[in-house]
């Protein structure tokens, strides 16, 4: 049998065709645009996910037998708000997580209802990109919209009503509303009073590998598959690449270089970070986990190849980034070029370059990005060790894993050993595993990791670079603090 696993990101869909043995088939990528209608503000419609989404599933079934498709499963992009209107049409674009307009209401959530509050009732504080928030705000600055909505769900939420016809969502992707009561698995009653909607309009919360229904039939004709797949609840995308990497259970690590960059520790138990810095999640597998999210990760180095430097070839971008220049730059990044979230919770925080000297070169501007992407994730691994956790060791996807240099910086900025799947495509390859445990393939989350997931690549640190890097890093560390209250004056 076929499993589709669907990778629902922010600058494009990625859809991968699996067989039961975890090979990859075949594999399709559709673009859609994203808006930014004023600065800070990100927003994208979920029609056009759902024709790239359509278009793209008869592409990758093109000349196999579609008839042995079985199941389907999706990771997507999290804390998208999506509305739907009583005749289940979309009332206004989807406001995207890393989308920073709810300033405000997060003040009133984190200050006026308070953090304490927030943690009892959801396990975290409000962070702009996160759902409740922007419900918050809909109800001040849309309120014909905000009292059209019959139905809130998240991205994928959406494909997977598109398919099935079903109004689902799964507990990992809920976490990131702060509409869910994390430890409990349920709706709570009084967040949701906080913003305003009711428990109606809430989707029905499902288990990852849960099964949700079959293709509806005018779908599976579209798509040219049997009206008997099986839809999954599916994840959000970082709990799927965690599934994807092989991390689920107690203890795993694993980061992820897409738009946004993370660090994920699986753990079978619920526990939370007593200061809010870490999100506190449901994880794909049906236990938890503690992430820190930084909003412009990969993107960063996007952003100066294709907008600065006008080309595509970054890896020729890097061609002089030779070993020796590792730990030696003088030239700083801060990549906070859609504010932070984690750790420091700021939308007003902005990118900047630090250290420029006339002998600075087009290069060490490249690798200054690398490294200040690098050095932000260390801040989130800084809270996760000030916590107790271990880690000894981390699993590296997403788009920006696939530059060796890149994975060089950070297994010494870490100062940990990174590994590389041999499947590196972590959310869709998690979303398909989630899909073959949904049909029986696996018994469970653990069981499909077990047998699918296959290290391809360790990288060591490297005992010297890693303590030339911790004396940038400290120089690093002192930036943000320093130019904090500047960055408001800035807007
Ligand atoms: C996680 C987060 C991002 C998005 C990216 O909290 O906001 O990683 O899920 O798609």
């Amino acid at each position: 049998m076929y499993y589709i696993g669907i990778d629902l990101g922010t600058s494009a869909v990625k859809l991968l065709l699996v067989d039961e043995m975890g090979g990859i088939l075949g594999e399709v990528t559709k673009e859609y645009p994203l808006e930014f209608p004023h600065p800070g503000w990100s927003q994208q419609a979920p029609q056009d996910w759902e024709k790239a989404v359509l278009e793209g599933v008869p592409e990758l079934l093109r000349g196999v037998d579609a008839g042995q498709v079985a199941g389907i499963g999706c990771g997507g992009q999290m804390h998208g708000l999506v509305v739907l209107d009583e005749h289940d049409q979309v009332i206004r674009p989807a406001i995207l997580w890393n989308d920073g307009r709810t300033a405000k209401e997060v003040e009133y959530l984190n200050e006026t209802v308070g953090r304490e509050k927030l943690a009892s009732l959801t396990a975290n504080i409000a962070f702009a990109g996160f759902t409740a928030p922007k419900l918050l705000w809909m109800r001040e600055h849309e309120p014909e919209n905000f009292a059209k909505i019959r139905k809130i769900m998240l991205p994928k939420d959406y494909i997977n009503y598109v398919l099935t016809g079903v109004h689902c969502c799964d507990y990992s992707d809920a976490s990131g509303m702060l509409l869910l009561d994390v430890e409990h698995k349920c709706w709570s009653r009084e967040m949701l009073e906080i913003c305003g909607v009711t428990e109606s309009q809430m989707p029905r919360l499902y288990e990852s590998y849960e099964t949700v229904g079959t293709v509806k039939p005018d779908i599976a004709e579209k798509l040219g598959i049997p009206a008997t797949v099986k839809v999954v609840a599916g994840a959000g995308d970082n709990a799927a690449a965690a599934v994807g990497t092989g991390v689920v259970g107690e203890g795993g690590c694993n980061i992820s270089l897409g738009t946004s960059g993370t660090v994920f520790i699986s753990s079978r138990h619920f526990g939370m970070d007593p200061n809010n810095a870490l999100h506190a999640f449901a994880h794909a597998d049906g236990g938890w986990h503690l992430m820190g999210c930084m909003l412009s990760a990969a993107s960063c180095n996007k952003w100066l190849c294709d907008e600065i430097l006008k080309t595509t070839d970054y890896a020729g971008e890097q061609k002089d980034i030779t070993p020796e220049k590792l730990g030696r730059n003088h030239v700083y990044f801060l990549p906070y070029l859609m504010g932070e979230r984690s750790p420091i919770n700021d939308t007003n925080a902005r990118g900047t370059f630090t250290g420029i000297t006339m002998d600075t070169t087009r290069s060490d501007l490249v690798q200054a990005v690398l490294e200040g992407v690098a050095f932000a994730i260390r801040d989130s691994f800084e809270v996760a060790r000030s916590l107790g956790l271990d880690i000894p060791s981390s699993k590296i996807c997403g788009g920006g894993s696939k530059s060796p240099l890149w994975r060089t910086i950070f297994a010494n900025v870490l100062g940990i050993p990174l590994e590389l799947l041999k499947t590196e495509q972590g959310p869709g390859y998690g979303g398909a595993m989630l899909a073959m445990v949904g049909c029986g393939r696996y018994e469970s989350v653990q069981a499909a990791a077990d047998a699918l997931v296959e290290v391809a690549d360790r990288v060591e640190p490297d005992p010297e670079l890693t303590a030339r890097y911790e004396a940038r890093y400290q120089q690093y560390r002192k930036l943000y603090p320093a130019l904090k209250p500047v960055f408001p004056q800035l807007l």
